[in-house]
């Protein structure tokens, strides 16, 4: 039984391989070679060129469907469910995006709920995954004793990266028994940012204080560190709705169907001290 990871060299679906790797047959789909990890087979295409996808999805039963966030991003998902469905997969696991729908927000939120009903219409197995903030958005926002947050003041439900690939990986073991789900799968605790300084405190020694950034004066500065104008624009969505408290929520999703409690803010910033102030 083998398993497609496309996206393979991204934040998310680095983790599903590391989850993944040594209990199934596994096959990644990367866009360069020579950015794939060693010891695992490898495919090469590009979810924008439908030419170069055969060859990757032949042979595969399950596939874990993550597009890069983007104006074409339905194009992506179109091109890789219609390559899987001449390649006879069986079963595709499509990392969504919370509050997907035809009334989200934003415009990411509403491009994923058209290739969440593309693939429910398919007539493929399916299950959509549609994971809360990730923790890992905040690395590198403690500078010194200050810790930027653009989201505000809202709380969020956000999840450990780690977290969404474990979950990921148990559906795609056992996809059949996941057939027709969509999963909103966030962390145990919504919270604030401002609420964060007493644990980042603890991590760091020192006291960390919170600076909130307003969502547009986020924008430049998401610019300036290189993101695409569109992809900007779309964070800048997220921002002002998380600030409104659109992510004050939580789920009972992750540990229902792994069996295990979600990571803690704690636990993350502990393991990912280096980065966050990185
Ligand atoms: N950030 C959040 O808080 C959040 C929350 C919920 C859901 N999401 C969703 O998560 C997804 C992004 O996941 P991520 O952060 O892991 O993404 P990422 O780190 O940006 O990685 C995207 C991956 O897709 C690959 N890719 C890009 N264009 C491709 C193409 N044309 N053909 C084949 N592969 C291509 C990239 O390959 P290269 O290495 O070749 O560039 C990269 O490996 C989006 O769908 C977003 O809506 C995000």
């Amino acid at each position: 039984m083998t398993i497609l990871i496309t996206g393979a060299n991204g934040t998310v679906s680095k983790e599903v391989l590391r989850s993944l790797r040594g209990t199934a047959d596994l096959r990644l789909l990367v866009r360069d070679r020579a950015k794939a990890p060693s010891g695992v087979e490898v495919a090469v295409g590009d979810l924008h060129h439908p030419e170069t996808l055969d060859q990757a999805f032949e042979g595969v039963d399950t596939v874990w469907q993550l597009t890069a966030m983007g104006p074409d991003s339905t194009h992506a998902s179109s091109n890789a469910l219609w390559a899987a469905k001449k390649a006879g997969v069986r079963h595709i696991v499509r990392m969504s995006a919370i509050g997907a729908g035809h009334d989200a927000p934003t415009r990411n939120g509403r491009l994923h709920a058209l290739s969440d009903i593309e693939l429910a219409a398919s007539g493929l197995g399916w299950t959509v995954v549609r994971p809360a903030f990730f923790m890992q958005n905040i690395l590198g926002s403690v500078d010194g004793g200050t810790f930027y947050g653009a989201p505000g003041e809202g709380r969020i439900g956000m999840i450990d990266v780690r977290d969404i690939a474990d979950f990921a990986a148990v559906v795609l073991r056992d996809p059949a028994r996941h057939q027709g789900e969509t999963y909103t799968v966030t962390g145990p605790e919504a919270i604030r940012l401002r609420d964060m300084t007493d644990t980042l405190s603890e991590v760091y020694g020192r006291p960390i204080t919170y600076q909130p950034m307003s969502p547009d004066d986020a924008y430049p500065v998401l610019l300036k560190a290189g993101m695409k104008e569109w992809d900007a624009e779309v964070t800048r969505e997220y921002l002002k709705a998380y600030d409104a408290g659109w992510g004050d929520y939580t789920t009972p999703t992750y540990t229902a169907v792994t069996g295990r409690p979600g990571t803690t803010f704690a636990q993350f910033a502990r393991d990912y001290a280096d980065q966050i102030g990185g």
